[in-house]
Formats: C-alpha cells, structure tokens, sequence
C-alpha cells in the first residue's frame, strides 16, 4: 500500500447526482477503511450558495441513502473535518479568484490539488479555462490535477477541440480521464484472469474463438437526466466508452509491463485495428432502439417519449448495438457484438466468450439437439463472478451429454467491497494513469462510433420500440452471423438460449 501525499481535492458540480451517489458515499468508504490521506481535504464546488454546515448536512443525507444501516460514526467525524464549500455562481466573475485565495491562505490546504470536473460535458472546458485564467492549474509548490468524466466530446471532432482546450492549461499528465467501469472489480480482473494464467492464452484467439459478446443492460430508465442523455443516447453513453473499454481489455495483447503506458499502448492497438464501419454498412453493423411504457418488478414505468425534458418525437437511442472485427491476426474474423440497453428486463453486465464447436461431432448421438459449445463468462454486476460451461456424461447407463457450469466465483462473503469510483479516486491522488484514458483511446473510440452516429443522426424519423423490462427490440439478431448465435442474458446454463433477439 502506497503512502499518499496530503492533498485537496476540489469538486465541482458538488449539487449533481454523480456527486450524491457516488463521489462522496466511495470517500467516506475509504475514510471507513482509513485510506485517505491524513491530511487532505475535500472542497465541494458549485454554484448554489451555501454554508460548510449546509453542506455537512447534505452530506449526512447522502450517507445515510448509502447506508440506511448506518455508518461508523467516529469516521464520520474525521471525514467532517475534511469538508469545505465554496460557493461558485457562474455570474460571479471573483468565485475562482476567491477559491484562490481561499487554497492558498489557509495552510489547511495541501498545495497538491485535484480538481474534479463532475460537470455536463459541455462545460468541461470553461470550467479548465476559469482556472487556468486564474493561475489555478499552475504546479508551483504542489502538483495541479484535474478529473475529467465522460463523454469527452460528443464525436472525435468535438474530442480534439476539448483536448486542445486543455493543452492550453495542462500538460497530458496532469490529466485524468475517468472511465469508472476500469474501477470495477471484475474489469481488472479481466487482466489477472488473462495474464496471470497460462491455460487459457493458448485459445485466446480466432482458432478457438467462436465470438465474444459484451453486454450492459440496466433496469433503469433515464430518470432526471434526460437534459445530458437526449444529447448522448446509448451509443455514445456506454459504448464509446464503458463498453470498447472492456472489449478492449479482452482482446489486447499481453503487455511489456503492467505500467499505464504499456498497459495504454495495448488497448489504443486493439481499438485502432477495429474495422472501420462505413456508411453504407452502419445497418449491417448496428442497431438502435427505444424503450416505451411498460412494466419492470411489476410497477408500470413509462416509455422514454414521456419521460420528464424529453423532446417531442426524440429519436434518441436507449439501447444500442453493435458488432465489430479486430483486424488483426489474433482476432480476424471473430465478431465482437457489443449491446446496451436501459429499462430492460434485468441488471446485468458481463463479457461472454463463445468457443468454437470441436472439429467432429463425436457424440452426436448422445443427445438431442445441435452441439453445444463453451462459453467462459465473466460476470461484472450484479455479481463479479467467472463461469464456465463444459460438456459431461450425465450419470447412468447410458451416454448422454449435458452442460455443466463451472463456477469460479472468486467474491466471498466479507471481502471488501468498494465502489468503482473509490480505487479511481486513489489512483489520482497517487499519479496512477494505467485506468484512466489516454488521449488516442479516446480518439480512437470516437473513429469507431463516429460513422454510426452520423447516419443515426440523419435518420430521425423512425426509432424501433421496445418494451420496458423485455430484452430489446426484436430485429437485433439480424446483427448476428450465423443462425446459432445468440444474446446471452443469463450465466446459467438453462436459461442461455432464452430468446434469439
Ligand atoms: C454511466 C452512464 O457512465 O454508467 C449511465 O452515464 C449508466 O447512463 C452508468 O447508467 C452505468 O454504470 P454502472 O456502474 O451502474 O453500471
């Protein structure tokens, strides 16, 4: 465990919900577990006027949402010593001077600064210009870092106008661009399962590989935040980020090292050799829809149409999917299908590799029905776990087949559990960059998206419908290459083949 340096760490959008719901309750479960720096502090920003009491108060209700258990009262005091406000009215041109003054003069304030941008993606750069302007990201006595949240931009053009924002302030280290699902546990251990075992690396590949599929499906529609998400839609929402980020951990090569450039360095190849998706295949290769009025858990929810801020007629995406080629020789001509959807049926997020069936059907009197293949899962939420399915004799007389899952789940009962955002919020505050997004990644990622959400956006009198809690809209098999693939929507075997859409 690394010692940390003091430091403060600056939010800004302190009111939002990323705030609320994530950021504050993963600083308190590392306050629980006393990994925060003794002296640090943490300074909320926004522009509502408040009071450090209000503030703290605020801060109570979001522990006690996280906790209704509730918490370690002693922690509870340390992390109150830690919080500050300050007030920043976007018509108050003295607020980033006064910030100034307010790190500097009070020796409380450690010189090492994080400021944390978790604010619309629109205002990213202003906020950078406003301290920048104000001397603010100068590295005088203490280092400056800033926490930039996703989307970078809304397609690569918008990415490098950003970046290049930033450069006028910033120096690339000195940036940290969050994709919180590297924080998660089973993201990581992507990596460990792929390169701290030999077994599998020899089937790593397109001779074994059937497909992969990567899969994030949420009950949740898209609750208040429609004003950022009619602007995104689930193409650039989950998939130019979370999700080519995972399919990019699955099939990177092995490293030079585990270091942040190395690491980065394998994951930009892997997204630099996607195929291109040209205009006139954007049908071929991804597929959209929307959710409307239906039931999830029994209560009726609406259809995203009538959601609150929603646009008249919006054909905005809320599931999205996609299949691609890694042109490249370990992975030629095995589709990745990529999918995302809100309000649907279950909360599930998971990568499922499909092997390829053995050369001859030995065994095909053993049972009814066509072969079945392999498939190694990865489960990441509800539960992080590892699966995988082999064939076996069932007991008796007589030769029969049937699936077996083995099940290697590695989470157990008291093991710590921490927030994504928690080890994210740690890596800053050491200077680690191998989980946050380089700028070519980045850059990359949007090259991949950037022809579908062209035709998308030019096609915007018609959207698919799908119902609230089912699995999609139906038509997205035809994004399948051969009539036995399927989506996967559970990691037991009896319920694989649930449904071909
Ligand atoms: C966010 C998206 O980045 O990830 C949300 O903006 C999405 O729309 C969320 O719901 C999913 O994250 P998680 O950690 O809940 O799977």
């Amino acid at each position: 465990m690394k010692t940390l340096e003091p430091c403060t760490l600056v939010i800004f959008g302190a009111g939002g919900n990323l705030v609320r719901v994530k950021l504050i309750p993963s600083l308190f479960r590392l306050e629980m577990a006393n990994r925060l720096p003794p002296q640090m502090t943490i300074v909320a920003a926004s522009r509502a006027v408040r009071s450090r009491e209000q503030w703290i108060g605020e801060v109570v209700d979001m522990l006690k949402a996280k906790y209704p258990q509730g918490y370690d009262e002693q922690a509870f005091e340390r992390f109150c010593q830690r919080l500050h406000y300050h007030s920043n009215p976007p018509d108050d041109k003295d607020a980033y001077r006064r910030l100034q003054a307010m790190l500097d003069d009070n020796p409380a304030f450690s010189p090492n600064v994080v400021f944390y941008m978790a604010v619309p993606p629109s205002e990213f750069s202003g906020f950078i210009e406003h301290l920048g302007n104000t001397g603010l990201l100068k590295e005088k006595n203490g280092w400056r870092r800033i926490v930039i949240e996703k989307p970078f931009g809304y397609d690569l053009l918008s990415a490098q106008t950003l970046q290049a924002s930033l450069y006028r302030h910033l120096n690339e280290p000195q940036i940290y661009r969050i994709d919180h699902y590297l924080g998660k546990g089973t993201v990581q251990n992507v990596m460990v399962f792929r390169f701290a075992n030999i077994l599998l690396e020899p089937l790593w590949n397109h001779h074994y590989i059937d497909h992969v599929q990567i899969s994030h499906a949420e009950t949740l529609g898209v609750g208040g935040r429609a004003g950022y998400y009619e602007g995104s839609g689930a193409l650039r929402d989950m998939i130019q980020s979370h999700l080519l980020q995972l399919m990019a951990l699955v099939a990177m090569e092995p490293p030079v090292s585990m270091t942040a450039e190395h690491l980065r360095d394998e994951k930009v190849k892997v997204l630099k050799a996607i195929r291109p998706i040209t205009q006139n295949s954007v049908h071929a290769h991804a597929f959209r829809g929307q959710y409307t009025s239906g039931s999830i858990d029994g209560k009726a929810v609406p259809g995203y149409l009538e959601e609150p801020d929603v646009q008249e007629g919006s054909t905005t995406e809320t599931y999205a999917a996609v299949k691609l080629f890694v042109d490249n020789w370990r992975w030629a001509g095995v589709p990745f299908y990529l999918r995302t959807g809100k309000r649907m049926a279950e909360n599930s997020s998971a990568i499922c590799i499909r092997f390829k069936t053995p050369p001859q059907d030995l065994l095909r009197h053993t049972r009814h029905g066509p072969p079945q293949p392999n498939w190694i899962m990865l489960g990441i939420q509800p539960d992080d776990c590892l699966k995988m399915e082999m064939q076996v004799k069932v007991p008796g007389l007589d030769l029969h087949t049937r699936t077996l899952s083995l099940d290697a789940t590695y989470r157990k009962a008291g093991d710590d559990d921490f927030d994504a955002y928690a080890g994210l919020l740690l890596d800053v505050m050491q200077g680690d960059h191998s989980l946050f997004l380089r700028i070519d990644e980045v850059e990359a990622a949007w090259r991949v998206v950037d022809p579908i959400l062209k035709v998308w956006a030019m096609e915007r009198d018609f959207i698919n419908g799908y119902q609230a809690g089912s699995w999609g809209p139906r038509g997205t098999y035809r994004l399948f290459d051969h009539d036995d693939q399927f989506w996967r929507h559970s990691l037991n075997p009896d319920g694989a083949n649930l449904q071909a859409y």
